[in-house]
């Protein structure tokens, strides 16, 4: 697919990273993350070698899902400073390279939203979607109007009124894409962006993307929504990108999304792509999450073959008109060292995800090997079900060692302590002075993706050999070995192009970043466990 739409020119070279706010980091001591705290650790992402930054929301909330509550989407919440303090964080940022995202709710406010109070009083008011007899899955009005509301995710978070694409006499809450109501969203949303693209913000990961329009199948309507808004910020805004969160970036590209993310849900396979390389069934595992061996397992009983195919096909049908997005964890999963999965396996995940063709996207304190904290107590609805707690993927970042891992101690809302109680635990302070640690691994890697623009997300790949090792070629140019299990792999030799054996030697291989992976006795290129290499062919 080909397509003549303009795209930021800045989004083929970009390099993720999520920031959490409330646990990145704390500037002024009371326990909770601010923007001020971003602002004074931008040197850490400058020189981890980021250039574009997501954050959570961060709007006025009572959070009680954690800020995708939003009460005022044009207000920062007090607790993470002013609207000043944003603007101050977005031209630090700017300054050495960064761009910031916000995080865009779409599909439904709080309960609190001034729009839902006065929704809730009026029945005329069609802002929401309401019946006006008691529905499955519907709430109760909490207002003087009788009525039952339709949530989006948690009760508390009503879904905007962006219509049905099918109507039903039965069920008159079924309102046309193009009613009051869902015009009065569609101009609301626009507002809300075009507010922070003026303040110098770069885009939006947009939650709950394909939730828009209801009953909507193959997301027709909820697409033109989309395109629409896409052709206004292509008119308006050409450098802002748009990224979904959909889990299925055909769909969500087609939509017309700059980029969607490989998730641990979405698309035909329901997240399997992204979670059969990285979902060990510990962390934030629900019951239907429940599979069989991921890739990057130390017993090595899984295959890569899954992402594999779901990569080929998405690539196919984006290419050209958007791109597909590879986190190593977020806000609602996982972290890459969760369960049996330790710190000290992790450089061949992130050797994949930098020499990748997909943009990838380093969750916060994944590049030190932060660890998923199992059982912690619910906070501002992290907790979904017994099987599925995301207060573990949400800790204070580990800036430095001790108790707290550098947050405060200090009163008020100590919210994700405690951190790992592993005395062992990752720090940002310690890596930085190791140069043999995970932290320096990412950082090398992230600039030799940049040096070397064929390992980014515009050269071509060639996988040779699906299995353990992975080994594949990026613009005919260069060899990854990556052996995310335990037990050492020999390269296969068909699995080498021509002439790439010989390590070192003129017209052989030349190493450009290479941990455990080496030449054995008999001339052949053997992976140690957990290993990977990235070589030139010369
Ligand atoms: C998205 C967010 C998640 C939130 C939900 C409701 O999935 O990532 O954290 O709870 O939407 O807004």
């Amino acid at each position: 697919m080909t397509s003549t739409r303009p795209s930021p020119d800045w989004l083929t070279d970009a390099v993720l990273y999520q920031i959490y706010p409330q646990s990145f980091a704390d500037s002024d001591g009371d326990g909770i993350g601010d923007f001020a705290g971003i602002t004074e650790h931008l040197d850490h992402l400058a020189w981890l070698g980021v250039d574009t930054v997501w954050l959570n929301p961060c709007f006025t909330s009572p959070f009680r899902d954690a800020g995708y509550d939003v009460t005022d989407y044009l207000a920062p919440a007090p607790r993470y400073g002013t609207t000043e303090d944003l603007a101050a964080l977005v031209e630090a940022a700017r300054r050495k390279g960064i761009r910031v995202l916000l995080d865009l709710v779409a599909g439904h406010t709080s309960d609190q939203h001034p729009w839902f109070r006065a929704s809730a009083e009026d029945p005329s008011d069609h802002r929401y979607i309401w019946s006006e007899r008691p529905v499955d899955g519907f709430v109760a009005s909490p207002g003087g109007r009788i009525g039952w509301y339709r949530p989006n995710f948690f009760e508390c978070q009503p879904a905007l009124n962006f219509g049905f694409a099918r109507e039903d006499p039965d069920q008159p809450w079924r309102q046309p894409v193009d009613a009051e109501g869902p015009r009065a969203n569609r101009a609301a949303l626009r507002g809300i962006m075009a507010h922070w693209l003026g303040l110098g913000l770069a885009g939006f990961r947009v939650d709950m993307a394909s939730s828009l329009v209801k009953d909507d199948p193959g997301f027709v309507e909820t697409g033109k929504l989309w395109t629409e808004l896409r052709d206004w910020l292509d008119r308006s805004h050409p450098q802002a990108a748009l990224f979904a969160e959909w889990g299925d970036p055909a769909a969500a590209v087609a939509a017309g999304f700059h980029a969607d993310f490989f998730l641990q849900f979405g698309g035909a396979d329901h997240g399997l792509p992204l979670r059969s390389l990285w979902n060990n069934n510990a962390g934030t595992v629900e019951e239907f999450w429940k599979q069989g061996p991921c890739y990057f397992e130390a017993e090595g009983r899984g295959t890569p073959e899954v992402f594999l195919d779901a990569w080929r096909s998405a690539a196919q049908l984006t290419e050209g008109a958007g791109h597909i997005a590879l986190p190593t964890a977020n806000h609602d999963f996982s972290r890459l060292a969760t369960g049996p999965r330790t710190a000290d396996q992790l450089a061949p995940a992130f050797a994949l995800l930098l020499t990748w063709p997909t943009l990838p996207a380093v969750y916060y304190g994944d590049e030190i090997g932060m660890r998923y904290v199992p059982d912690l107590p619910d906070v501002e609805g992290s907790v979904l079900g017994p099987t599925y707690n995301r207060a573990g993927s949400r800790t204070p970042m580990q800036w430095a060692p001790g108790p707290n891992a550098g947050f405060s101690t200090a009163p008020a809302e100590r919210l994700y302590l405690p951190v790992d109680p592993d005395p062992h635990r990752p720090d940002v302070a310690t890596q930085r002075a190791d140069p043999t640690s995970l932290l320096h691994t990412v950082r090398r890697l992230i600039a030799l993706r940049r040096a070397h623009p064929g390992l980014g997300a515009r050269g071509s790949v060639e996988v040779r050999h699906a299995g353990y090792p992975l080994v594949y070629t990026r613009a005919g140019r260069y060899l990854v070995v990556v052996n995310p299990r335990r037990e050492p792999a020999v390269v296969p030799p068909a699995a080498l192009p021509d002439g790439a054996g010989r390590v070192g030697r003129p017209g052989g291989l030349r190493p450009l970043d290479v941990q455990g992976v080496r030449v054995g006795a008999g001339g052949e290129l053997r992976a140690d466990g957990f290993s990977y290499g990235v070589f030139d062919l010369g």
